[in-house]
């Protein structure tokens, strides 16, 4: 299979002149993609100040049931009150247009190469059939420190290795706390999932921008899918929406709640709780006069290590649902450039 890096999208939105190239339209279209007929999700917001104070028993339980509620729902809600200000949230975002904003020739020093997941680029081309996404990416690991590839980071802008070293070490402060409540939303022992992952979480960022696209209604940001991840943490542009959550076969936008981090559960999380957590279907729509950025934080366990559904959640009326899995991101990225779910590869 060949791969090649292709053209940054931005580069095909400032010279296609309102013809957007066959390969990133959606051809069988795809319904309801425009805003005007898309529900907005509500509902669904946690307070992480009041989820992980356990002082006072009666608002950290009446906050547990909404985390509850939202992940038997949604699987997703969005956070507040996550203790990142939102002055420094703004500077996560500044940093993150100003990279994309850079000349080509600049952003070019940090493509990805052949076989790697960092860098700067945009879809690996699998398949001749493969519909492409209208998004430019910067794929950095972030977490342990061993897993680095510093020769992708950025220099430009100069603050940009420091703001988001600082957060995401902060996201990863609250990924303990986040899986051991979730744990505690289906009645299990705190640390089960915990136990299952393993204490070393692996984190990763997707940093994502999306041109105005001329053609929104046949032209996706990404193309459905569920991450493969444990959890994923994402940061919204603080004006433009995109995000839209598949829930009962309907597509529902997410609104942008500038403060706010959105987070969702991962393929990895919905294995290990058998099925219980779902790790939901979402895409991104384009639009035809805003630029959009996100920053998508995807924490999960060390490739390396097995991890299944938790003892605790299988029984003779549930039985085991999935595969004990290794290396997911692997199987994750095959399947999802043919806008298929890898996990009904591990489902039994
Ligand atoms: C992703 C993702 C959503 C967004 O990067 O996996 O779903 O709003 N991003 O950019
Ligand atoms: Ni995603």
């Amino acid at each position: 299979m060949s791969e090649r890096q292709e053209t940054p999208v931005q580069e095909i939105a400032k010279s296609c002149k309102n013809e957007v190239p066959e390969r990133f339209i959606h051809k069988n279209g795809y319904p309801q993609a425009q805003v005007d007929f898309v529900p907005l999700m509500d509902d669904f917001v946690v307070d992480f100040s009041l989820l992980f104070d356990h002082s006072s028993s009666e608002s950290h339980h009446l906050e547990l049931a909404k985390l509850q509620s939202a992940l038997s729902q949604w699987g997703c809600f969005q956070a507040t009150n996550h203790g990142l200000s939102s002055t420094f949230l703004d500077e996560v975002r500044q940093v993150t247009k100003q990279f994309f904003h850079l000349p080509l020739e600049e952003k070019l020093k940090y493509s990805r190469l052949m076989d790697d997941y960092d860098g700067y680029g945009n879809d690996t081309i699998v398949s001749e059939n493969q519909t492409l996404d209208w998004t430019d990416r910067l794929y950095l690991s972030v977490h342990p420190e061993d897993k680095l590839k510093l020769q992708y980071w950025p220099e430009k802008p100069l603050a940009f290795r420091k703001v988001i070293n600082e957060y995401t070490a902060k996201l990863r402060m609250m990924f303990e706390p986040l899986i051991k409540a979730m744990a505690r939303c289906l009645s299990l022992e705190e640390n089960c999932f915990l136990k299952e992952h393993g204490e070393s979480v692996n984190m990763a960022g997707r940093f994502n921008y999306y041109p105005p696209c001329p053609t929104p209604q046949s032209v996706l940001g990404i193309k459905p899918h569920a991450d493969g991840t444990t959890l994923t943490m994402l940061l919204q542009d603080s004006e433009v929406e995109g995000l839209q959550v598949l829930k009962d076969e309907q597509w529902f936008r997410v609104p942008v709640i500038p403060d706010a981090l959105f987070i969702n559960v991962g393929d990895l999380l919905e294995i290990m709780s058998n099925g219980r957590l779902k790790s939901p279907v979402h895409r991104v729509v384009t639009n035809s006069d805003k630029e959009r950025m996100s920053l998508a934080v995807f924490c999960l366990s060390d490739p390396n290590r097995e991890v299944g559904p938790v003892a605790e959640l299988i029984s003779d009326e549930k039985p085991q649902m999935y595969k004990r899995v290794q290396q997911y991101q692997d199987i994750f990225f095959q399947y999802y450039q043919l806008g298929q779910r890898p996990l009904d590869a591990v489902k039994i």
